[in-house]
């Protein structure tokens, strides 16, 4: 059976003080039910290992939101996935699409971050997604599809069946504007379906494929009881542990 998940994406936000204070508030809530799903933050590189120290790793997962496409070496700025892995998260963002947008990722770089997750025990949490230009003259199913097929049909059907997707309409992300339940759906069902062709119905089948683009607690419960939508990906409504922990409950 695949996982139910719901992540937090808190992107370029709050201070390291801030982010502590955060990821204990999400820590203690947790302790208070019992979700129906995984749950998982994902926070700036500067905050993991702090954050590691005070979370308990049982009840909530931490990740961090890119890594670099090379191992090591002379890359300034750059955090590669060991150092990622060093802090004790387990999970990585890759492919998100304000990556993808601003600092130019293409499914090729996108291979070498899949595969150095893969080398560090890293589970990938890998965006797709299109644009609204797309969803509108209708080619968002095949767009979808060929960011699948280019960046991850290269994997075995082992290393495949450990990646959680995130399907985000780029068009929806940070403005408001949700894809109702049935958009969402319709896209994560052709998306198993995709699976399904190149690994098999068992990989279709255990593939978590989650939603993401302003999901909150007001819309989640109909979101997450479509079939094929496994939990969501949390950009704006994770920022707070209160409307984090109201769409973790709507499972
Ligand atoms: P919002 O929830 O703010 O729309 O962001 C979604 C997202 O990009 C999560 O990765």
């Amino acid at each position: 059976m695949r996982k139910k998940i719901v992540a937090g994406n808190w992107k370029m936000n709050t201070t390291l003080n801030e982010g502590v204070g955060l990821a204990k508030d999400v820590n203690e809530a947790l302790k208070n039910v019992t979700p129906k799903c995984d749950v998982i933050i994902a926070v700036p590189f500067t905050h993991l290992a702090s954050i590691n120290a005070v979370i308990d790793s049982n009840r909530l997962g931490l990740g961090a939101e890119n890594c670099a496409d090379h191992k090591s070496g002379a890359y300034t700025g750059e955090v590669s996935a060991s150092m990622v892995a060093s802090t004790g998260a387990t999970y990585v963002i890759l492919g998100h699409s304000e990556r993808r947008q601003y600092y130019g990722e293409t499914s090729e770089t996108l291979k070498e971050k899949v595969s150095l997750a893969f080398e560090n025990n890293l589970t990938p949490i890998f965006c797709i997604g299109e644009v609204l230009e797309e969803r509108e003259n209708g080619t968002y199913l095949d767009v979808v599809k060929k960011q699948i097929e280019d960046a991850l049909f290269n994997l075995s059907a082992e290393d495949f069946g450990k990646i959680i997707l995130a399907y985000e309409p780029v068009w929806a992300i940070g403005t408001g504007k949700t894809a109702t339940d049935d958009q969402a759906e319709e896209m994560h069902a052709f998306i198993r379906g995709v699976i399904a062709k190149k690994y098999g119905d068992e990989v279709a089948e255990n593939t978590s494929i989650l939603y993401g683009g302003s999901c909150k607690p007001t819309n989640a419960a109909a979101l997450f009881a479509k079939p094929n939508v496994d939990g969501g990906l949390i950009g704006g409504a994770s920022l707070d542990a209160q409307s984090f922990m109201g769409i973790v409950t709507a499972f």
